[in-house]
């Protein structure tokens, strides 16, 4: 069974309450029954994380060689910041989906550059929830590949 590892990074704990005008009602819990849902029907196994720390998600990564198949991050703030995420992506080597909830590239200008970005396989970003079952279809393709 494919196995990959789904990362939420910090303050998407607060979905639902946070920014609604940009982030909407959604909460996290909604994402990732609808993840879990998705990957059943898809015969996947998903293991999902959301953590505030930068390097709680840096060991998850570097954890995950052999372990998992693909990863799918939303790394929200640390997308523009974080050259230690990025680095472990690129340690790894499992192919990788960034998503977002909002469209970055649509807000203020330091949300468009993403440190991740180039060692990701690709990006799916400004489609709320769907964002994380895009990502999941992106991230199945590029297993099967
Ligand atoms: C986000 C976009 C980031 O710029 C922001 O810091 C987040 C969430 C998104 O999903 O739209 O926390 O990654």
């Amino acid at each position: 069974m494919k196995k990959i590892l789904v990362i939420h990074g910090p303050n998407l704990n607060l979905l639902g309450t946070r920014e609604v005008g940009v982030y909407g009602n959604t909460t996290i819990a909604d994402i990732d029954e609808a993840l879990n849902k998705s990957a059943k029907v898809k015969n996947v196994f998903l293991e999902i994380m959301q953590s505030n720390h930068e390097g709680e998600i840096v060991e998850k990564i570097g954890q995950a060689k052999g372990k998992f198949d693909a990863i799918i991050i939303n790394p929200a703030a640390y997308t523009h910041t974080s050259i230690a995420i990025r680095d472990a992506i690129s340690a790894v080597n499992i192919p990788t989906v960034e998503v977002h909830i909002s469209n970055i590239y649509a807000r203020e200008e330091f949300r468009h550059t993403s440190l991740i970005a180039p060692v990701a396989k690709g990006q799916v970003s400004g489609f709320g929830k769907s964002s994380y079952l895009l990502g999941l279809d992106a991230a199945i393709g590029l297993i099967d590949k």
